[in-house]
């Protein structure tokens, strides 16, 4: 049997990767064997890319192609040995991060993002993507205590980023059975509980 693939989404500051292990966990406790993973990342080569693509200026398309590129890598190493194991994968990020970043943040065409996801993985989608949502404002502010090096991303204006935050909701409003919206902008406990709930549902 074919293991699931669970996504992570939204925008910077919206407090996503703390609640990934967590997740894994709560699936473990399931008797299931999870992979916890990234992107850009997940393999040796797709770290590489990922320092790159977090502090290098580069054009669009090849920041779009690098993208796509350390995702084939990550898909053949990683994420579908794992569900062809039958085990469970849990990734931080995934193709929908592209339309939103490359697509509605920095205006690159549909039809190409369009392309290089039919090339990549024509017949794998998410079984799941967990889209953490949360007002700008708050986003930004989270970014700002966290004082640290901002990445090439992080360091866009707001307006970029509001352009993100509107192409995942669109994309989640245009498949809502896959992506479920987590209102982000409350506490852990609230989060966990939401989580808890479309848990439920996918482990049946
Ligand atoms: P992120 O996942 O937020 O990691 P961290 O929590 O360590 O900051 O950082 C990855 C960045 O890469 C994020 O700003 C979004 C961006 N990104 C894209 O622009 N396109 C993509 O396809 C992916 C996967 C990520």
């Amino acid at each position: 049997m074919k293991g699931k693939f669970i996504t992570f989404e939204g925008i910077d500051g919206a407090g996503k990767s703390s609640h990934v292990d967590w997740l894994a966990e709560q699936l473990r406790a399931r008797g299931l064997t999870v992979q916890v993973t990234r992107e850009p990342g997940g393999t040796a080569l797709g770290e590489k890319l990922r320092e790159l693509l977090l502090n290098q200026t580069m054009h669009l398309e090849t920041e779009t192609l690098l993208m796509f590129a350390a995702r084939r890598e990550h898909l053949a190493q990683v994420v579908e040995p794992a569900l062809n194991r039958g085990e469970w994968v849990v990734c931080d990020r995934f193709s929908d991060a592209t339309y939103a970043y490359q697509g509605g943040g920095r205006g690159l065409e549909r039809s190409k993002l369009q392309m290089l996801e039919h090339w990549v993985h024509e017949h794998l989608q998410p079984n799941l993507t967990l889209l953490f949502d949360l007002p700008l404002e708050v986003a930004r502010e989270r970014i700002a205590v966290a004082s640290r090096t901002l990445d090439r991303f992080e360091q866009e204006r707001a307006d970029f980023h509001e352009r993100v935050r509107h192409a995942y909701l669109e994309r989640a409003h245009a498949q809502p059975e896959r992506i479920r919206v987590i209102d982000a902008n409350n506490t852990l406990d609230n989060i966990r509980e939401q989580l808890e709930e479309i848990i439920v549902t996918i482990c049946l």
